[in-house]
């Protein structure tokens, strides 16, 4: 029984990893700022409160964790604004690099001294922070934040290849969440059997690269 810790877990895929994991026999600490019903209705772990923006929220998680070890670190929390040229609102690019791009770190970083000798960590990123896959534009918020986080994922894994922790950054596909106004090409369900596989299979042979949930590799 592996521990596993996983932001954003309240609602779309965060909450269906929670789910997945539960079913296969781990402990998941489930953590979110808000619980819901169906969360808690999962009887996991739910640590409530923590915004992944916050630094003191994220130092009482780790007190809360303190004396266990964590397996595996998912950071999915995200936030997804549409930000069209000629009429950018820059307080949201800012919001979404500090919950998209710092979070994940923040929350990597803070939790280090928690994290088991063979942790691995997952960030999921997005297919729309790939610089290279960008062929339709826009989004300037989210892609920037997306590539961001992609760029802390590649620098955790060069940074704690010695320590034994892998590191990948996580594209769950297009999926019909909250965050997509339900449309999309694939349910929740489907994207994060595909996430938790990915996590699986994650070593230190495979460390520091960018995954469809789906299992091919995406190119920065
Ligand atoms: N859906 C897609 O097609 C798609 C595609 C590519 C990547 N992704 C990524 O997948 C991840 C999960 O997305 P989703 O589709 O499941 O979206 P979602 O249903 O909108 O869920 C987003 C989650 O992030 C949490 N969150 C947002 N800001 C936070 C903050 N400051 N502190 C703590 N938690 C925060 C939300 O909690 P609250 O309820 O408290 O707001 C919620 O649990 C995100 O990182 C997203 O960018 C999604």
């Amino acid at each position: 029984m592996l521990n596993i810790l996983i932001t954003g877990s309240n609602r779309g895929i965060g909450l269906e990893m929670c789910q997945q994991f539960k079913a296969k026999g781990h402990h998941v600490l489930a953590v979110c700022r808000t619980p819901s019903q169906e969360l808690l209705a999962l009887d996991v772990e739910v640590i409530t409160d923590i915004d992944v923006t916050d630094g003191n929220d994220v130092q009482r998680l780790l007190k809360h964790i303190e004396g266990r070890e964590i397996d595996y670190l998912i950071n999915n929390a995200g936030i997804l604004a549409r930000n069209t040229l000629g009429d950018i609102d820059y307080n949201s690019v800012q919001e979404q690099f500090v919950v998209n791009a710092m979070g994940p770190l923040r929350v990597s970083e803070t939790l280090l001294p928690v994290l088991a000798d063979n942790a691995k960590i997952g960030i999921v990123t997005s297919r729309m922070g790939s610089i290279t896959d960008n062929d339709s534009g826009s989004s300037y918020g989210y892609r920037m934040s997306k590539a961001a986080a992609n760029m802390a994922a590649r620098s955790l894994s060069v940074d704690l290849k010695d320590q034994g922790i892998a590191v990948a950054a996580l594209h769950p596909g297009y999926v019909k969440t909250d965050m997509t106004g339900h449309q999309g090409y694939v349910e929740a369900p489907q994207a994060a059997a595909g996430l938790i596989q990915r996590m699986e299979e994650l070593n230190l042979d495979n460390t520091g690269q960018f995954w469809h949930a789906e299992g091919e590799v995406l190119p920065w």
